[in-house]
């Protein structure tokens, strides 16, 4: 099993190391050393050099804030609520199954039974505690933006995560943000124009915590390559 620890040396090592990590240690992050990453990769490639990505980056008492609100409209069980959806409205196979099994790999290494419902929503509640790290991101683009720039921007989102590992860090992209843009909208007084891409938690990776250890499956190369002659 490939280690996690320490900083990815070559884009194999980063593609390799990058998991989705839901623990983190409370070890500051540097401001300027996720902005230089931000920085760097906006080398990401885009349709005619549109650069759509638009990065709010968050720490301390402006994290909290966000947090804060997101949590109060979670809380009270207000309704989920994206922009742009994120999922198929009906999931079908291969989909359900991967879908199906990530979840409940997770839940199993955290003791979350089948139908444990209370203890499930706690977990996904983490999700708006950004995972405990020192650090955050909301990302967001414009709504008159079209598909190619959703594709453009999940290039800019990859590339923030492989050189994070470059620097030792480690991430979880959090769609789960984007049904509470209304929270975060206010929150971080968002343009009118800017819609919820999805939220990022940066930090440095506590590998004591069992969910940290969670392996993710991949399809077989035969079940997505088809080579031509
Ligand atoms: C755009 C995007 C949004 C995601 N949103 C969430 C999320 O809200 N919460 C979460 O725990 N994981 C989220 N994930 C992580 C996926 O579950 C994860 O990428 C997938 O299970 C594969 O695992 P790996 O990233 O560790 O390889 C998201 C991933 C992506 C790419």
């Amino acid at each position: 099993m490939v280690s996690l620890e320490g900083s990815a040396t070559t884009v194999s090592e980063a593609v390799e190391t990058r998991r989705s990590l839901r623990a983190f240690l409370p070890d500051k992050v540097e401001p300027k050393l996720l902005k230089e990453i931000l920085v760097k990769a906006s080398r990401a490639p885009s349709g005619t050099n549109m650069q759509p990505w638009n990065v709010h980056l968050l720490f301390g008492e402006s994290q909290a804030k966000v947090s804060q609100a997101v949590l109060q409209d979670y809380d009270n069980n207000v309704p989920y609520d994206e922009e742009q959806p994120y999922y198929p409205d009906k999931f079908f196979e291969p989909y359900l199954s991967r879908r199906r099994k990530v979840g409940w790999d997770l839940y199993g290494l955290l003791g979350i039974e089948k139908g444990d419902k209370e203890k499930m929503k706690a977990q996904h509640r983490r999700n708006y505690e950004f995972f405990s790290a020192p650090a955050a991101a909301i990302f967001t683009i414009h709504r008159d933006l079209n598909i190619g720039s959703w594709l453009d921007y999940g290039m800019y989102l990859q590339s923030v995560m492989l050189l994070a590992r470059e620097a030792g860090l480690h991430t979880c992209p959090q769609a789960a943000f984007c049904g509470y843009h209304k929270a975060i909208r206010t929150a971080l007084a968002l343009e009118d124009s800017e819609v919820v891409v999805c939220g990022m938690a940066f930090g440095y990776a506590d590998f004591s915590a069992v969910e940290n250890t969670l392996q993710t499956d991949r399809a077989d190369a035969d079940e997505f390559i088809k080579i031509y002659s």
